[in-house]
């Protein structure tokens, strides 16, 4: 099957940008303590089921993986560009990193405590979202944890142009009323959200949104 000009895209992106990428966010902390509050609760509720697996899909650079690692969970990261995995690799020599798309993981069905899309669902188009979503209830177990990450808003940001390379990225904001929608009608049940004002050099409101598969 052809594959579809937004992985394409994203992949050939971020493979153009990762060494730049790396230079520029050597030690890139994990958001601010908002976001870390999140992924601190979601390893919390993971660890209360065992402590993992879980799968960070779009797992760039490794520093989310990186950080749940720290907070005990057994956790690796999957990535569609292979620059990312090698990056990730090098951060975190003592984590796995596979290549592979968030839209066919392969994983086996039910075989994830849990799961974290953090600022990676924003590559694929919103209207693919359901399908996304569908994979990931897939791939979790009943009962399992889902942690999505995103900035809020309706106009995707294209870019053609990044760090001194030619790109064709597109960064979709989202709502966190339709995101959370869209994961409700997957099979999962929203337990908790949490949308915070810009800070630093953001330009929009950031949410981060904690699920649960329906047994
Ligand atoms: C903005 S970065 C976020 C990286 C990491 N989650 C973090 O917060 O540091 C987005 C990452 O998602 C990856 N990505 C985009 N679409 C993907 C897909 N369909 N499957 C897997 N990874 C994807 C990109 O290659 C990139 O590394």
């Amino acid at each position: 099957m052809t594959e579809p000009t937004y992985l394409r895209d994203t992949r050939d992106g971020y493979d153009k940008i990762s060494a730049d990428y790396a230079e520029r966010f050597p030690t890139m902390l994990v958001d601010g303590p908002l976001g870390r509050a999140m992924l601190t609760a979601f390893a919390e509720s993971v660890q209360a089921a065992g402590g993992g697996p879980v799968v960070e899909v779009g797992s760039g650079a490794g520093r989310v993986t990186g950080y749940l690692d720290s907070l005990g969970v057994r956790v690796s990261g999957v990535d569609l560009s292979p620059a990312m995995v090698a990056l990730a690799r090098r951060n975190h020599p003592e984590l796995r990193f596979e290549e592979g798309s968030m839209t066919a993981l392969d994983l086996p069905d039910g075989s994830l405590a849990g799961l974290v899309a953090w600022y990676s669902v924003i590559h694929v188009p919103p209207e693919l979202h359901p399908g996304v979503f569908a994979e990931f209830h897939r791939v979790v177990a009943p009962d399992g944890h889902l942690l999505v990450g995103f900035q809020v808003g309706d106009e995707p940001l294209s870019f053609t142009e990044a760090f001194g390379h030619t790109v064709s990225l597109d960064f979709h904001r989202l709502s966190p009323d339709r995101v959370s929608d869209a994961l409700e009608k997957a099979g999962f049940t929203v337990e908790a959200r949490l949308v915070r004002e810009p800070s630093g050099d953001e330009k929009v409101p950031q949410a981060y949104l904690m699920a649960r598969r329906r047994a």
